[in-house]
């Protein structure tokens, strides 16, 4: 099984003296959606879309020779339910792909699926470049991901760059010019999301985008709020559990450092023989609890491994066991368990697993660059041990591995983000930004409505992207009524859409 030691960890265990290349992992700890058995049923993939390929312009915002080579982008389209362009103009319903395979982001996006029959939609699913198969420097991996001069290409901004050129093109092959586009995304895909609807106004009638922490740059948002919000999960559940936890590392530190400590955490936990530290053993424990308070889904589910509903209480369940006694150790065992092991499958663990099933390993790039997310500030109160939040220790990493310096400002500076509240107030339209108060990403989203058609959804209930996961029969209330009142949303965009599109030759003489 993979293991997800992320960016995000670099400095919760600040400790530790050597930051190796191995304890920095893969992704926006956030795309994580899992591929629903109940609508996919049998059905694999393919069957969902159609993969096509479109070719993408590498660089868009320069005319130096080398920005005129192209690269292969990906995209997923599904015609089933789609009413028709020419003088239909029925909507195109597009996903703005996030930091991975977009087969897994599509898969995992019930959401459009459920909602397309409705509007009549096309549903298109863009692969974000450097992922996948959308891959520059001619589709190898290992060529685009080669050094920083190749990974270069690699922002958001591009990103955005290619969906606009890639829909714009797309609706001229359809003859659905006319045909008023509603872009989806959940977490960094969601970020994508909002801000296309702010810069390609012209291209995107609405957004919905869900988990995206747009706040969480620049200090905006606290630093120490991803990591309250986990302590605030788990706490909320049994206070013993938040203690058991909080009292755990300092307890695994001392083991560690005794002789023949290692054996003793490596027979607790289940360790496979390969490979045990007392740092590697923390990183995978913390990133249980994290993905875990991400994905504290009310029903069952399957990302990485399959976790049953509100997983966060079955963990404290776990240390919260009085057959457990005063047993640490046995505790976090159990509550791992409950993370990496919900099929009974996992025979040992593997602390050095580095396998990236989902192709992440590119985030490692943006969160060195521009995708500066303060999340890493523990309080003394945290479920973490406590630490400052340090800038410093971003910078030294990025530079170690890339020799270049993050951007820390940029972000805010090409999207905005300080006083969003009054700037887009009279600036923007059209965007629901959806966030579930367990999910740690919540404390960098926007959290209150900015303007009648700028309507921040809030569930108190709900986890990451929750409202775009394939719906079940086992969903709450709540989770159908925030689906309900996207739907009523898109829809009032659309009908005010054609009602302009309708008296437009008024307007335009066209
Ligand atoms: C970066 O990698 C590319 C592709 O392998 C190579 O052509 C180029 O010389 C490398 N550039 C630097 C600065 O190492
Ligand atoms: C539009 O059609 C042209 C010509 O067939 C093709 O090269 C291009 O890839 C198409 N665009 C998209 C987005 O598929
Ligand atoms: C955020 O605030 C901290 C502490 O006040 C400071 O050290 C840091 O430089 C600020 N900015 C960023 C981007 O971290
Ligand atoms: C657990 O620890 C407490 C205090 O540290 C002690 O009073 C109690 O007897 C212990 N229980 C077991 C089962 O060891
Ligand atoms: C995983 O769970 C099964 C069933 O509960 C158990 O037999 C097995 O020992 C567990 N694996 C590990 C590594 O603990
Ligand atoms: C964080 O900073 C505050 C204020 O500078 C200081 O009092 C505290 O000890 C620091 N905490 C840690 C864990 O370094």
């Amino acid at each position: 099984m993979a293991i997800w030691l992320l960016l995000l960890f670099l400095h919760l265990f600040s400790s530790s003296a050597v930051t190796t290349a191995k304890n920095i992992r893969h992704g926006f700890p956030s795309s994580i959606v899992q591929p629903e058995q109940r609508i996919l049923g049998s059905k694999t993939g393919h069957e969902l879309y159609e993969e096509k390929f479109f070719t993408q312009i590498l660089d868009h915002f320069n005319y130096n020779p080398q920005s005129y080579e192209t690269f292969q982008q990906r995209y997923l389209i599904n015609d089933n339910y789609w009413g028709g362009g020419a003088d239909k103009n029925a909507p195109i319903f597009v996903y703005t792909g996030n930091e991975g395979d977009i087969e897994w982001f599509a898969q995992n996006t019930g959401f459009m699926f459920e909602t397309a029959p409705i509007f009549k939609a096309l549903l298109l699913f863009i692969e974000h470049r450097y992922y996948g198969k959308s891959m520059p420097f001619g589709g190898s991996k290992e060529r685009a991901y080669a050094n920083s001069s190749t990974l270069g290409y690699l922002s958001a901004t591009q990103a955005l760059a290619d969906y606009a050129t890639l829909i714009l093109d797309l609706k001229k092959n359809l003859t659905a010019i006319d045909s008023p586009v509603v872009v989806f995304g959940g977490s960094y895909g969601g970020m994508l999301a909002a801000w296309f609807r702010l810069k390609y106004p012209h291209v995107a009638v609405g957004a919905l985008a869900s988990s995206a922490p747009i706040l969480n740059f620049d200090n905006i948002t606290s630093p120490f709020s991803f990591n309250n919000i986990i302590t605030h999960d788990f706490r909320s559940e049994s206070e013993n559990c938040y203690k058991v936890i909080k009292r755990s590392w300092q307890e695994i530190d001392d083991t560690a450092a005794k002789p023949g400590g290692l054996e003793i955490l490596r027979k607790s936990f289940r360790i496979c023989k390969n490979y045990i530290s007392g740092e590697a053993l923390k990183g995978w424990l913390g990133t249980a609890y994290t993905y875990t308070a991400m994905t504290d889904y009310p029903t069952p589910t399957n990302f990485l491994a399959p976790l049953p509903a509100y997983p966060v209480k079955q963990m404290c369940k776990a240390i919260d066991d009085p057959k457990t006694g005063n047993n640490t150790f046995e505790k976090l065992y159990g509550a791992a368990n409950v993370y990496y092991n919900y099929t009974g499958d996992a025979t040992c663990f593997d602390l050095a697993d580095d396998s990236d099933p989902h192709g992440l390993g590119g985030w490692t790039w943006q969160a060195c660059t521009e995708m500066i997310l303060l999340t890493d500030g523990n309080t003394e109160d945290s479920i973490f041990p406590p630490n400052n939040y340090s800038y410093n220790d971003r910078f030294v990493f990025c530079k170690d591995n890339y020799n270049i310096e993050p951007r820390p400002t940029w972000i805010p500076t090409q999207f905005g983000a300080h006083n969003i509240y009054r700037v887009l107030k009279r600036f923007g339209s059209n965007i629901i930004f959806f966030n579930g108060l367990r999910d740690p990403w919540s404390g960098g989203g926007v959290l209150k409505d900015i303007s009648k058609s700028l309507v921040a959804i809030v569930a108190k209930e709900g986890a990451h992207h929750v409202d775009l996961r394939f719906s079940t029969s086992e969903d709450p209330k709540w989770l159908e009524d925030v689906r309900n009142r996207e739907v009523r949303i898109i829809s009032k965009w659309l009908s005010q859409y054609y009602r302009t599109l309708a008296h437009s030759s008024d307007y335009y003489n066209n």
